[in-house]
Formats: C-alpha cells, sequence, structure tokens
C-alpha cells in the first residue's frame, strides 16, 4: 500500500538576512491511509513549520514530498493553491468560520474556490448540514463524536412539525399562494372556506415542503381567484404513513420520490426539480449515480430494437 504522504528528507530553513537558520533537518515520514497521527514536540522544534508543508501552505527548502502520489514540494504558488482545495481539509483551532457569511456559505466557501455554481455549492452545503437524526441519541450510542455535537449545535431550535402547528398552516399557505402568483405572474388567489377546513385537517406528513407543492399545484388548478377544496390535491392519510413506516432513511424517501416524479413527469428533469423544489443538479447527480434511472421505458425499448 502506497501512503498518502509520503515526506524525504525535508529541511527547511529560515534565513535571517544572509544567515540560514534550519528548523527542519532532514524528515522521513510516510501517512497511510485511516491513519491517525499526531505531531508533538516542544515549543520550537518545528511542529508548526512541518504541518505548514504538510497543508501545502509552505514549500521546503529541500527533499521532496509526494502527497496522493503527487510530488509538490517543487510545485508553484498557484499549483499548491490547487492542491490544497482539491486534496486538503484543515479545521482550524479557532474553527475560523466568517462572520459575515452563514453557516451554509461557511460550508460551502471551498467550493466557491472550486468553482461550483452557486446554487449547486449552497445544496451540497445544505446537504451536510441537514440532518433528521437525533444527533443527542447518536452521541449516547457513540455513532457522533461529542465534540463535534457541541460544535454544531450552537443555538438548538426544535421546530414543531406542521401538523401541530395548525394555525400556521393557513399563514404560510397564504406565503407560499403569494409567491407562486407573482413569480408566475397570475392575479392573487385566495383560499375558500372548505379549502382552509382541508387543509387544517390534514397531517402534512410532508411537512412544509409538502404543503408547498399542494398550494403551487393548486394555484395552476385553480382558474377563478379562489381555490376550492377539490384543487388541494393532499395525499390519502393511509398511503402516505404506509409510506413513512417503512423506515427508510431521508435519502432513501428522497429517491423514491425523485423517481416517482420522473415517471410521472417523462423523465422531465427540469420539471422535477421546479416541482419539487430541489436543484436539477442533484437529480443529474442522482441519475449519475444510478441512484435514480430516466427513459426506462425507452431504454428498454430501444433494446428490442437493436
Ligand atoms: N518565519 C520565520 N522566520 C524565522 N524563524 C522562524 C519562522 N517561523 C518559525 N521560526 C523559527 O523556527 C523554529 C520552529 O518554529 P515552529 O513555529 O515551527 O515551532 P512549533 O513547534 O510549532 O512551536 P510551538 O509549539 O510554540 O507552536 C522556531 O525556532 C521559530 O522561532
Ligand atoms: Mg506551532
Amino acid at each position: 500500500m502506497s501512503s498518502i504522504i509520503h515526506l524525504n528528507d525535508i529541511r527547511k530553513s529560515y534565513f535571517m538576512g544572509n544567515q540560514a537558520i534550519p528548523v527542519l533537518k532532514g524528515i522521513n515520514l510516510d501517512i497511510y491511509k485511516n491513519e491517525y497521527v499526531a505531531l508533538m514536540g516542544p515549543s520550537g522544534s518545528g511542529k508548526s513549520t512541518l504541518m505548514n508543508i504538510l497543508g501545502c501552505l509552505d514549500s521546503p527548502t529541500s527533499g521532496s514530498y509526494i502527497l496522493n502520489g503527487k510530488d509538490v514540494s517543487k510545485m508553484a504558488d498557484n499549483d499548491l493553491a490547487e492542491v490544497r482545495n482539491k486534496d486538503i481539509g484543515f479545521v482550524f483551532q479557532q474553527f475560523n468560520l466568517l462572520p459575515r457569511l452563514n453557516a451554509a456559505e461557511n460550508v460551502a466557501l471551498p467550493l466557491v474556490y472550486a468553482g461550483v455554481a452557486k446554487k449547486e455549492r449552497i445544496e451540497r452545503a445544505m446537504e451536510v448540514l441537514a440532518t433528521h437524526r437525533n444527533l443527542l441519541e447518536m452521541v449516547k450510542n457513540g455513532t457522533f463524536r461529542e465534540d463535534l455535537y457541541y460544535r454544531v449545535l450552537g443555538l438548538p431550535i426544535h421546530l414543531p412539525a406542521l401538523r401541530e402547528r395548525e394555525n400556521d398552516v393557513l399563514i404560510i399557505a397564504k406565503h407560499f399562494m403569494d409567491n407562486f402568483c407573482k413569480e408566475n405572474n397570475l392575479p392573487r388567489k385566495n383560499l375558500s372556506t372548505e379549502a382552509k377546513k382541508k387543509l387544517m385537517g390534514h397531517a402534512f406528513p410532508g411537512n412544509v415542503r409538502e404543503l408547498k407543492s399542494v398550494i403551487d399545484l393548486a394555484c395552476v388548478m385553480a382558474e377563478e381567484k379562489e381555490i376550492e377544496a377539490e384543487h388541494l390535491n393532499v395525499m390519502s392519510q393511509n398511503m402516505m404513513s404506509d409510506f413513512m413506516l417503512k423506515e427508510a432513511t431521508l435519502k432513501e424517501f428522497t429517491i423514491k420520490f425523485i423517481q416517482f416524479y420522473l415517471d410521472k413527469y417523462n423523465y422531465d428533469v427540469l420539471k422535477v426539480a421546479r416541482k419539487l423544489d430541489v436543484g436539477k443538479s442533484t437529480i443529474y447527480r442522482m441519475i449519475q449515480n444510478k441512484e435514480v434511472f430516466v427513459n426506462k421505458k425507452f431504454s428498454f425499448e430501444a433494446s428490442f430494437m437493436n
């Protein structure tokens, strides 16, 4: 097995005027995949100097450093910056979060330098940050690091599910209605009394996202100003709870949802992305990873034609 980090006779001197002060005097080190390594030594022994070289923040005076198969010891600053961006993760003692950015933007920051488009950056950061799991439980059973738990915890806010906030349903529904109509240049719409009752009576297992797709669809379906109960296409309680009882992970549910809508909308990725309010790149990634399939029928028929 080849090492991820291979140092051969690494030397580093600092110069005070013409005077070279040797700090690292021939370091040989191999670090393999999955190894955890701590650098220890008295103050001034050169730990930070070595870490700067390992992190491609500085170059050695001589010797070679092979990182993941690439010789980085003689790379120019620009190339080192690229390696730092693509191959190295830094965790700073002080966290070094940028205060003017929110949590998702901070997490997405390395993707800015990697040239990933804004929408995809935020989506990917949100995937990392969002979890429906009970982290405290995971800490208790040893599957989530306790120190990390307190770092991500910040100020926990327990937001009750929509079904526990009946009165909010109408307020949020109105917000979605207004937004949808504005974005699509439709005249503003109202909910009829029966429509309100239907919304209040529904448990919204899919939470706010479900409410949004129900409302968006209703705005299209209702030709008049008033949205009637019949325009509200809420899923039947049993069908939904059967589905939810499967106890799949959020990812497995997502795959099922996206596949369902891809089939329904004839594999029109853009339409599915709009309907479900997810980024199209997320769907394309799932297609690429073969988590969902497009044009099942087509490829089936095509295989007969060949
Ligand atoms: N930019 C520099 N110019 C000149 N000398 C330097 C420079 N940076 C570090 N040194 C010297 O190199 C030696 C190693 O310093 P380094 O910061 O790598 O030690 P360290 O092991 O990280 O120490 P500490 O535990 O205090 O952080 C020290 O003698 C320090 O004074
Ligand atoms: Mg140091």
